[in-house]
């Protein structure tokens, strides 16, 4: 039983197979958090509650007859505003009366096998003998506020999903002023910071740095996760490394503002809170209404951050990303953007279809321009319909070509915009945001349907689902190019204006849910320019989502390894461009830690070149699974080795290792040596290139040794990729 409860000390423990989560019910029924840390058999833990001395500037609440007792220094489970803890609160209500006092107090619990969906959001999922959940109930006795916690632990995972509901259960409106979905009380603040900034076109840059006393965060206000920051974070105790020490990750599964914030306080003990922005939220709940939170995921790991980021990818792979993609193979596509722009029809399409078919490509994606007058992207945005002079012939002739060449066929849609030069909005100018009395500000020329209003949404739905069922369309590219400004709508009233970017990211869901539900037969993949809703939410809808518009095979290095962090490699969307930073042999082995693909025009490579294309697309096949379903070692940092960028991937079973090096520099007179992680030390494993074969041991310990390859007149110059089978 991964959840227990002992009705004795009224201790919750939620075990996970390296991990213990502790907290319990105190006098008065505070919930009081005890501990998150390496797995504990011990049951007496109550005594981790206290964290500081209370003077006398702790506010005491006189019926709880423990004098030591102060929230203003005591580990909350959920911290409340306003009630005497004055460090940044979880929660904050504000009442009938007007003022912010919150003071939740637990009720009843239960534990349910499984895990329960959450009301329009995306979340992780599990059968009843995958996970366990616990619902803890609390209230606030004025307001009448009902809270229900939830935690599902997913034991083989070391993970823990966490999220909560609040239910109006009292007699008069209040409104939620912020609701965070995981409060997080460290006893210590001997921790660095690791997350993902980043901007448009150099998504997911690493950051580490130590805790410090007072208030450190980052945050999302663009209305979409945004490339600027993503929302993820790892604690990593000082001594933590890539495969060493305790690492405790954080995701959350949203797609809108949101904001992690982590407060140091005056004894050195860390708070860590991750949800949905407070900055530009406020919900208003009339009696009996209710609220659902986005989920936050933990994971612990003593293996470092690699372990971490292992757990994370195993759990999303098996736990979040759905449907009939999930576990299915993927076509191996080429997509038009970098090889026409806008520059295509429908006879140059086929020509590439030919090309491609050539070299064993199994899927077109025809990318941005197939409808309205979308000559270029000042117009045409929320016109749905094919333009047929542009494709010179139907859409479903077009298709039919390109089946005929054996190859499926994926199109780009931008569904959440519209152009202010398009039919939509000279229709509906009030459909785009904008504050009542404000003129909407544009990015990339266009302005952001208000998918907060269902007729929107509706007929965004039905213009997509006239082309879908009318051909036969394998993919959908998903994009979303700019941001939300000037936020609001003339539809809900002012006290409701707080909602809109929550309504906007739950419109959003729910016209994906729509469409994957209506053609599930559908591969979706999301993009926003780029990486810039690259997110937990957005993976749930689609399994694989663009990784960055940079296709720059050495800047995506540190691209595609911040985004692993969090993010198994088979979601993040990989192709090898006509960038001329390398040649095409490293710009494959980069795309290979990803979805892989192409994106360039296949009528202007050499023969040569052509030769290696069916070569890497042989490749693909041959690695498929070991990509996709093996685990992920990042072994040299591209942000902080000079010359080179290592990683690995090995199969569950321990009996295959695909090993990658790309030199960003090339070293002058240098031996180097790698050692290899996540072998079997007593399996003998072939190089299958020399035939030379070596223990997991040696392999681990002394390693393999490179130095030959940087010295042979490698013609591409900058990549050496190694396979070993274990006998
Ligand atoms: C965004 C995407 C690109 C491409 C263009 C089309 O920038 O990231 O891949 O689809 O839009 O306009």
């Amino acid at each position: 039983m991964p959840i227990t409860f002992d009705p004795t000390s009224r201790l919750f423990k939620l075990d996970t197979d390296c991990s213990t989560y502790a907290f319990m019910v105190y006098e008065e029924n505070y919930l009081v958090h005890l501990y998150y840390g390496p797995k504990i058999p011990d049951t007496s833990l109550s005594h981790l509650m206290y964290r500081g001395w209370n003077d006398s500037f702790g506010p005491h609440n006189p019926q709880v007859q423990d004098p030591r007792f102060s929230l203003a220094f005591m580990p909350q489970e959920y911290s409340c505003a306003n009630s005497g803890d004055y460090r940044a609160s979880a929660f904050e209500v504000r009442g009938p009366a007007g003022d912010t006092v919150t003071d939740l107090r637990y009720v009843s619990h239960r534990i349910i096998p499984g895990k329960p969906a959450l009301a329009g959001l995306p979340a992780t999922f599990a059968q009843e003998d995958e996970a366990e959940t616990l619902e803890v109930e609390a209230q606030d006795s004025v307001t009448g506020l009902k809270v229900f916690l939830l935690y599902t632990v997913f034991a083989r995972h070391g993970a823990m999903a966490r999220s909560l509901r609040a239910e109006n259960a009292g007699t008069a409106p209040v409104d939620l002023e912020r609701v965070y979905s995981l409060c997080l009380d460290l006893p210590t603040m001997d921790y660095d910071l690791l997350h993902l900034y980043g901007r448009w076109n150099k998504e997911n840059t690493t950051v580490r740095q130590a805790l410090q006393h007072g208030s450190q965060g980052f945050q999302s206000r663009q209305g979409m996760t945004s490339h600027n920051n993503n929302p993820f974070a790892a604690l990593l105790r000082q001594d933590a490394s890539e495969e060493q020490g305790e690492a405790l990750g954080v995701s959350l599964v949203y797609s809108g503002n949101f904001s992690f914030e982590i407060e140091v306080d005056t004894f050195g003990c860390s708070r860590l809170l991750a949800g949905i922005s407070p900055a530009s939220f406020r919900w208003h709940l009339e009696p009996g209404e209710s609220f659902q939170s986005p989920e936050a995921v933990m994971v612990f790991s003593q293996q470092g951050l690699g372990g971490m980021s292992r757990a994370f990818h195993r759990l999303y792979r098996e736990h979040l990303i759905r449907g009939q993609w999930a576990n299915k193979k993927r076509p191996l596509l080429i997509n038009s953007w970098e090889a026409a722009y806008f520059d295509f029809d429908g006879p140059k399409l086929v020509e590439f279809a030919k090309e491609a078919k050539e070299l064993g490509i199994e899927m077109l994606v025809m990318d941005d321009g197939w409808f309205g007058n979308r000559c270029d992207d000042f117009r045409a945005l929320g016109d749905w319909q094919v333009n047929e002079e542009k494709l010179k012939g139907s859409l479903q002739d077009l298709i039919q070509q390109v089946n005929d060449q054996g190859l499926l066929f994926g199109i780009w849609y931008e569904p959440e915009m519209v152009s202010p030069d398009s039919n939509l909005y000279r229709a509906h100018p009030d459909w785009a945001i904008t504050a009542p009395g404000r003129t909407g500000s544009l990015g990339r020329n266009q302005l952001v349907l208000d998918m907060t209003r269902p007729e929107v949404r509706d007929n965004i739905f039905q213009q997509m689902a006239e082309v879908i069922s009318q051909n036969n369309i394998a993919y959908i590219k998903w994009d979303c190019n700019r941001n939300i400004s000037e936020a609001g709508n003339a539809i809900l009233p002012p006290q409701r204006q707080g909602e809109f970017f929550h309504r906007y990211v739950l419109g959003v869901y729910d016209l994906m849910d729509r469409i994957t539900t209506a053609f599930p037969h559908i591969l979706l993949e999301n993009c926003s320019g780029g990486g810039g809703r690259f997110d937990p939410g957005m993976l749930y809808y689609s399994p694989q989502i663009w990784t960055s518009d940079n296709t720059d095979p050495i800047e995506r290095l540190t691209i595609q390894f911040g985004a692993s962090l969090c993010y198994p490699v088979s979601s993040m969307g990989a192709h090898v461009s006509a960038n001329p930073r390398t040649g095409l042999a490293t710009k494959a082995a980069v795309a290979m830690m990803g979805t892989f693909g192409y994106e360039l025009d296949p009528r202007k490579l050499t023969p040569e070149e052509k030769e290696a294309v069916k070569a890497q697309v042989a490749d693909y096949h041959k690695y498929y699974d070991l990509i996709h379903n093996g685990d992920l070692y990042r072994i040299t940092d591209p942000t902080l080795d000079p010359f080179f960028c290592d990683w690995e991937f090995v199969s569950p079973d321990q009996t295959e290792v695909l090993f990658t090096r790309v030199m960003m520099r090339r070293p002058i007179n240098f031996f180097q040596v790698q050692r290899l992680r996540g072998l079997d030390p007593d399996k003998l494993y072939t190089d299958q290139e020399t035939g030379e074969t070596w223990s997991g041991a040696f392999l681990m310990s002394a390693g393999v040794d490179l130095s030959l390859c940087s010295w042979a007149p490698v013609e591409d110059g900058h990549c050496v990729v190694k396979h070993f089978v274990a006998q």
